[in-house]
């Protein structure tokens, strides 16, 4: 099955290479009897790609059947994933199937699998490699056909690290997995996820929809989706209702959007000035760290073409656009002309000093990795690349 017409059937909206890429994977392994593992930050869309891969599977003609392994109470997991038998529990009355039993012949949905508690992983390990399960309470082996996804937003190989998901369950769940990108690295599908959202929102509210303007589009794409995909969707129908059907400007996003989008504004634009004086306080300080954190990587650059000398030449950066905030604050002394102190001469690497950059960088940028790249001046394959080599990944996951 080619792409669009998965995206047609699974209604996944998005142009941008990084949902192209994991439609195409979609695409190739739907059909495979294989176990997939797909992760991501909470709301990328785990779900509905999960939906997508069994609707184009040879198993569609039977429902796929989700289990939330965060949401069922350790006590009685493995009655609701394997069943019992009558007289497990004092109330088993008669012997219940559980979810493995009636997904028989069609796909699981394991969805939080990092929630599943250690002893009830061992159980899912062997169904997973034999098709093998004992019911609570009973003692003879059942077996089923079923395909497994799962799904998690936790980083798995760091809770196998900590003892508290198993390796093997790891290893045998993450032959292939699907990582879903933030909604921030995928920008300019914004749009069309806004749009399609609206329509299905005011269609089936029967509303009337004058659309978005190309401005109020603009600032949601400043803005920092923490909750991604959700959280945009919940916006967008948030708004239509309070702006009741109004065509959406830019005004009206950014007041709705608060003062977050000034926080973690992605563009060269500095925060407006408000007349709140602890809103001043707090862009001070944001100015000065980006001021500090600019110097740092001009310094890293020069240190980097052995041409220039590192002090010399420091540019003159947001001073001259920070209106209405005191250079004077900003400028910076003898004293204090070099970054390095002299206790560290003698005793660091341009690794080192590249890889505080990439830290403070992405904490800056809530670990946003295009915004950080593009502040660092390094494209975000590099940054990416960095990022393992320095081995940062559970660092910046542990912010
Ligand atoms: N590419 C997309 N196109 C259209 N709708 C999408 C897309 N991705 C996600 N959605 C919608 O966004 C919402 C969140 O998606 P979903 O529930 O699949 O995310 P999730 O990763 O499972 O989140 P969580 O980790 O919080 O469970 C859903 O309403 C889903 O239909
Ligand atoms: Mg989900």
């Amino acid at each position: 099955m080619n792409i669009e017409t998965i995206q047609k059937k699974s209604g996944i909206v998005g142009r941008s290479e990084a949902i192209q890429q994991v439609l195409e994977m979609v695409a190739q392994v739907s059909p495979v009897d294989i176990s997939i593992l797909i992760t991501g930050e909470s709301g990328t869309g785990k779900e509905i790609i999960a939906k997508a891969i069994h609707q184009n599977s040879k198993r569609s003609h039977q429902s796929m059947i989700t289990v939330n392994c965060g949401a069922i109470p350790e006590g009685i997991i493995e009655s609701e994933l394997f069943g019992h038998v009558k007289g497990a529990y004092t109330d088993a009355r008669g012997d219940r199937k559980g979810y493995f039993e009636s997904a028989d012949n069609s796909t699981i949905f394991l969805d939080e699998i990092g929630e599943t508690p250690l002893e009830t992983q061992v159980k899912l390990l062997r169904v997973i490699e034999s098709g093998e399960f004992i019911p609570v309470g009973g003692s003879k082996a059942k077996k089923t056909d079923v395909r497994i996804l799962a799904a998690t937003n936790k980083d798995l190989a760091g809770l196998v690290s900590k003892g508290l998901f198993r390796q093997d369950l790891y290893y045998r769940l993450n032959t292939v997995s699907i990582p879903l990108p933030p909604l921030n690295d995928r920008l300019e599908d914004i749009s069309l996820l806004v749009e399609r959202f609206a329509l299905e929102f005011t269609r089936s509210n029967d509303m009337p929809y004058r659309g978005f303007m190309p401005e109020a589009i603009r600032s949601m794409k400043n803005f920092r989706w923490k909750g991604n995909i959700r959280e945009l969707k919940n916006f967008v129908e948030s708004i239509i209702v309070l702006e009741k059907g109004e065509r959406i400007t830019s005004q009206m996003v950014e007041q709705q959007l608060g003062l977050k989008s000034d926080e973690f504004s992605k563009n060269d634009a500095l925060p407006v000035i408000t007349n709140q004086p602890s809103d001043s306080a707090e862009r001070e300080l944001i100015l000065r760290q980006l001021f500090l954190l600019r110097q740092d990587v001009e310094f890293l650059k020069k240190l980097a073409s052995p041409s220039q000398s590192p002090i010399e030449n420091l540019p003159p950066p947001l001073l001259d656009r920070s209106s209405g905030v005191d250079s004077n604050n900003l400028h910076i002394n003898e004293d204090s002309e070099y970054f390095i102190k002299n206790s560290s001469i003698g005793d660091m690497t341009i690794e080192d000093l590249e890889k505080e950059a990439i830290i403070r960088t992405l904490k800056f940028y809530s670990n946003n990795r295009r915004a950080s790249a593009k502040s660092l001046g390094m494209s975000e394959r590099t940054l990416y690349r960095k990022i393992n080599q320095y081995g940062l990944e559970k660092k910046i996951k542990n912010q």
